[in-house]
């Protein structure tokens, strides 16, 4: 195993950023190759990553909930968070696994905070309760432009939801009417929290392809960890 990545044993990661950064790729590339080198990964992704978890994330991303008011719509992120803590992540920490999350505070931070309004002073009080002592040790910040997230959505058309954020109505869920500037908020936000805490980000040019971007990613880690 290359010495750098036995540095992230009992180590608590996230892979974070704006729709159509690309994280979720990279999440994925990043995760197997920790298991090849021999290491034991603990992946989970936000909203969901439990029973109630996913049951919770229905209800935020269902185009039929009611019109949900930005704090209770980050209350119900954070129950979806303490719920995870408490029933994966923790275990696993101690376990002394690499715990990888797709998304974690850093987005309520991001979406109901910088864009939504939220202080950060309000979102950290609930999460203190949420997260206990169960932190990220690094949260790595896959940076993208509005117009390449953009047509990444489109062009993928995975995430249904987000394409009439920014173009023409074809599908529609609960996030659909946010809009390109609130997108550029969130990818504001995003940068923020790196400027405030250098030392528990990272930031990551993920303009590029997947390939580039993936080998950037490695090299930053190991820099962090070697
Ligand atoms: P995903 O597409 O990465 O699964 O994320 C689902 C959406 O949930 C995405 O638009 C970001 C949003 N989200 C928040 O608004 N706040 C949060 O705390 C989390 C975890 C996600």
């Amino acid at each position: 195993m290359s010495r750098w990545i036995t540095q992230l044993r009992g180590k608590f990661l996230v892979f974070d950023g704006p729709d159509g950064s690309g994280k979720t790729t990279q999440f994925d590339r990043f995760a197997e190759h920790c298991r090849q080198a021999g290491l034991g990964v603990c992946e989970v992704r936000e909203p969901g990553g439990t029973a109630f978890g996913e049951q919770i994330r229905r209800i935020l991303l269902d185009p039929a909930s009611p019109e949900m008011s930005v704090r209770c719509e980050m209350m119900l992120y954070m129950a979806s968070r303490a719920q995870l803590v408490e029933q994966t992540i923790a275990p696993a920490l101690q376990r002394g696994e690499l715990v990888l999350a797709d998304r974690f505070i850093s987005s309520t931070l991001a979406y109901q905070g910088a864009a939504g309004g939220l202080s950060p002073e309000e979102i950290l009080a609930v999460g203190r309760i949420a997260v206990q002592s169960s932190w990220p040790d690094l949260t790595v910040i896959f940076d993208v432009d509005e117009t390449t997230a953009a047509r990444r959505l489109v062009g993928s058309a995975k995430d249904h939801r987000y394409i009439k954020v920014f173009g023409p109505t074809l599908f529609s869920d609960r996030l659909e009417l946010r809009g390109a500037e609130y997108q550029q908020r969130v990818r504001k936000g995003y940068l923020q929290q790196a400027k405030d805490a250098p030392q528990r980000h990272l930031v990551i040019d993920s303009r590029n392809d997947p390939d580039s971007v993936f080998e950037t990613l490695l090299n930053r880690l190991q820099e962090r960890f070697a």
